[in-house]
């Protein structure tokens, strides 16, 4: 490997969300409880970001002078050649828009085609933020709940007919691929949801941040590149930031397709007056997409490295603990129900006794309750670490290790 993905970034005292906040929790835990904590909930990387970003900001950061600074073409260029490139997607320069985020241009595709009062479509256990987006801006929720097929999840397409059917539902936010359950969806289920979309005048907001990391053996499918149909009733947001740990960033492009769908999405950004990229979002965007390709598929097998090592060692040493198949994301999708029913009690043990910070399933719908989710993108002893803890709080006395 050309990349040290063993490497111990200390992220502490850099006001880094994961490592430098405390769980919010109700009742609050003691803060002693909550020392020694390993952080592996919020999907952002503990990864270095490939060297060749790093290089490009601090020669930007060497120039001294900040003002104010236009998108280059070389930049559209890097963003249309990489969907091309990892996706067989091509992108038209004049779809793209870039916003300060994906959760933001979820926020905004919701204001540009969503009345006071319509409903959305979500399809939970999914990407909390997902609630909020709609509730923030007048909206209410509808929910086609995914279900479990064996340790698979799947969509219920009557399910989702039923809710498509309904005269107020105007938009889906559709996440794919998946978080928090990691499945890629496949082209066949993209295609029947697209035409269920169609065919009931549903628009569709296709968070596509996950898009780029992928397991062995799957192959993710550009929601608008399905058909003419898709292409025309979609917005769809891709990043480098889950891709390449530059969130903190906020570099997010929304590509657009159809005309009459951009101007109702630019009229947003206008009365927002969100216009311009932070020139750092910028140079890490372009050299991500131009000289990131490498890093990310060395990133990718030590991930699945990870994974395998996580669902190993909970097999042989908590076996009552269930370990989700991971199609796409760094986020493992552990059932716990087996181990500890009570959702509330297994994160109070999860937190105080194996001390392990990690995102509960509950948070991302009651369906997720019972379920835990791990980032894995992150050096591997965190993840050896991560399964002695679990073993050790949770294990029956035969398999404690
Ligand atoms: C599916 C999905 N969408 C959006 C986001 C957040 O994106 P941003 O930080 O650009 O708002 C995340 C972060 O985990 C995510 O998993």
């Amino acid at each position: 490997m050309a990349y040290n993905f063993d490497k111990i970034v200390d992220r502490r005292g850099t006001n880094c969300t994961k490592w430098d906040t405390r769980p919010q929790r109700k009742p609050p835990l003691r803060g002693e409880a909550l020392d020694g904590l390993l952080p592996m909930w919020i999907a952002d990387m503990d990864f270095e970001v490939a060297p060749e970003i790093t290089q490009a900001l601090v020669e930007r950061a060497k120039h001294g002078v900040f003002g104010y600074t236009d998108v280059p073409d070389s930049c559209y260029e890097a963003i249309i050649s990489w969907e091309e490139r990892r996706h067989g997607w091509r992108v038209e320069r004049e779809w793209i828009r870039f916003t300060p985020g994906a959760v933001a241009a979820a926020h905004l595709a919701v204001q540009a085609l969503c009345q006071p009062g319509d409903k959305v479509i979500i399809q939970p256990p999914v990407y909390y933020p997902f609630y909020r987006t709609a509730e923030n801006n007048g909206t209410r929720l509808l929910f086609n709940p995914l279900h479990l097929d064996g340790d698979r999840y799947m969509m219920d397409f009557e399910g989702f007919e039923r809710c498509a059917a309904d005269p107020r539902v105007s938009l889906l936010i559709l996440c794919s691929p998946h978080n928090p359950v990691g499945r890629v969806w496949n082209r066949e289920e993209l295609t029947a949801l697209g035409e269920i979309c169609q065919r009931h005048g549903v628009r569709v907001f296709a968070d596509e941040l996950h898009c780029d990391l992928l397991m062995p053996g799957h192959r993710h499918t550009p929601f608008a590149s399905l058909t003419e149909g898709c292409r025309g009733n979609s917005i769809t947001v891709i990043a480098p930031s889950k891709t390449f740990n530059l969130a903190g960033l906020q570099a997010t492009v929304a590509v657009i397709p159809d005309p009459a769908l951009r101007q109702q999405f630019d009229n947003v950004l206008a009365r927002n007056s969100l216009t311009r990229l932070n020139l750092f979002a910028i140079t890490a965007l372009e050299a991500a997409y131009t000289h990131g390709e490498r890093w990310l598929d060395e990133a990718l097998a030590y991930i699945k490295g990870n994974y395998d090592l996580l669902a190993k060692g909970l097999k042989e040493r908590l076996p009552q603990a269930r370990t989700m198949p991971m199609e796409g994301t760094y986020l493992a999708w552990l059932d716990f129900r087996a181990v500890e029913p009570d959702a509330a009690k297994l994160q109070r043990r999860m937190l105080t006794e194996a001390k392990l910070w990690l995102d509960e399933g509950y948070i991302f719908g009651p369906e997720g309750a019972g379920f835990e989710r791990v980032a894995l993108a992150c050096p591997r002893s965190y993840v050896e670490d991560a399964v002695a803890r679990m073993a050790q709080a949770f294990g029956t006395p035969q398999t404690r290790g």
